[in-house]
């Protein structure tokens, strides 16, 4: 395959070391960290190895530091966060631990991410509760409709939502505050799958106070090491939530290693994974965020906008394609998602292995209610001229 050499036209992308024969449209998978954080990411696993038994006593702290910087960030405290190496793991803490009364129903959508509609399902499984999908438009336009489209889904004996902030495959953003005030009016707990929250779009938990627990992920649209991701949890669950795992720190008083973390917290405490571990990405969570700051979150949200738009108005031209991601700006996520013509699902798998393998595009290609879709998401890496030759390469494909 020829690969025509790349324009840097980017501010952006000169931070990053990117394969130079592929054109990565697939960051809602994964994104690519910045050079400083991959970088920061080796040195401290190097220093770490100097003496990982000084290096172990010493991480905790250093951990607890990390979990301060990320609340500071999202505008919260870090005894409410807990940090994980995935949202998936995140938000097992969270729904598989939660006190529900008997004869509960637990309640989601049919737009979510299977792993974490499973835990919903062990959950219910484990206790004997009911579990109920409801529908949610994937092409939602009005926030008011859309909240109260779901609420109306609920009744009496549901007792935990889960739902995304950011639906993996069309990118609808659920209106989080207004959806969280009418739970709390009705006592029905929302459990928010962030996976693609952090990094898409600013994110204040203060500002969102009526949720019970959001779960995000760091190493999507937010660029961080890969392995990391946090959960929050409102303080009114503090006491009750048990711990899934259980370590040196779950009961009180934790051992003298661990003085340095959450001095003062047994929530933070006793939700710490404590035991002899790669603390690397976590400690380049630093890095990650060093670099939203010197870039600024606001221009880095302008740029993924405008990828977005342009890549839109790209493939209209060249096929005709209309994407059926929202239209309304204010529920519309970073990723752009299209049914293409004539495409089945038992397809999906090779296609994308042949985008990446013979035209060096990464996609994904998941399906949404059954249909198989194509789901580009472009991140501050990628260039114009990349968006350019994506298209041509997938109007040919698809012809
Ligand atoms: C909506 C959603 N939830 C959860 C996940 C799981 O993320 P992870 O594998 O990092 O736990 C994904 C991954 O793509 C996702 O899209």
């Amino acid at each position: 395959m020829v690969v025509p050499s790349l324009s840097i036209t980017s501010d952006f992308r000169k931070a990053f070391d990117l394969d130079p024969a592929l054109i990565y449209l697939n960051s809602g998978t994964f994104s690519i960290s910045p050079r400083m954080v991959l970088k920061a990411q080796i040195e401290y696993q190097k220093d770490f190895e100097r003496n990982p038994t000084a290096s172990l006593m010493e991480a905790w702290g250093r951990v607890w530091r990390i979990q301060k910087l990320l609340a500071e960030y999202f505008n919260t405290v870090p005894e409410n966060l807990f940090l994980r190496p995935n949202v998936t793991a995140a938000m097992n803490d969270f729904i598989s631990q939660i006190p529900l009364p008997r004869g509960t129903e637990i309640a989601t959508t049919d737009l979510e991410y299977g792993a974490i509609v499973n835990i919903c399902r062990a959950r219910a499984e484990k206790d004997k509760f009911t579990l109920r999908t409801i529908s949610v438009p994937a092409s939602a336009n009005h926030t008011d409709e859309l909240v109260s489209h779901i609420v109306e889904q609920l009744n009496d004996r549901t007792a935990l939502l889960m739902i995304s902030h950011i639906m993996t495959g069309t990118g609808l953003i659920l209106p989080l505050k207004e959806l969280a005030a009418e739970l709390r009016k009705r006592d029905i707990i929302l459990a928010v799958d962030g996976a693609h929250g952090p990094g898409a779009l600013p994110l204040d938990f203060n500002q969102l106070l009526d949720l019970d627990f959001y779960g995000g992920n760091l190493h999507k649209w937010f660029l961080g090491p890969k392995g990391t991701a946090f959960g929050w949890v409102n303080p009114r669950h503090h006491e009750a939530l048990d711990p899934l795992y259980t370590g040196w720190t779950t009961y009180e008083p934790a051992p003298p290693a661990f003085r340095n973390f959450a001095p003062g917290s047994h929530f933070a405490r006793k939700m710490l994974h404590s035991a002899c571990q790669n603390f690397g990405p976590y400690f380049a969570l630093e890095d990650s965020l060093r670099y939203w700051t010197e870039m600024g979150a606001a221009s880095i949200y302008s740029e993924l906008k405008r990828l977005q738009t342009q890549l839109e108005s790209k493939i209209f031209a060249k096929t005709g394609w209309k994407s059926i991601s929202p239209s309304d700006p204010a529920l519309r996520g970073p990723l752009l998602t299209y049914v293409p013509p004539g495409l089945h699902v038992a397809e999906a798998g090779p296609l994308m292995e042949n985008l990446r393998s013979q035209h060096g595009l990464q996609v994904a290609i998941p399906g949404i209610k059954g249909v198989p879709c194509l789901r580009l998401s472009p991140h501050i890496y990628n260039t114009d001229e990349e968006l350019e030759r994506a298209v041509t390469i997938l109007a040919s494909v698809f012809e």
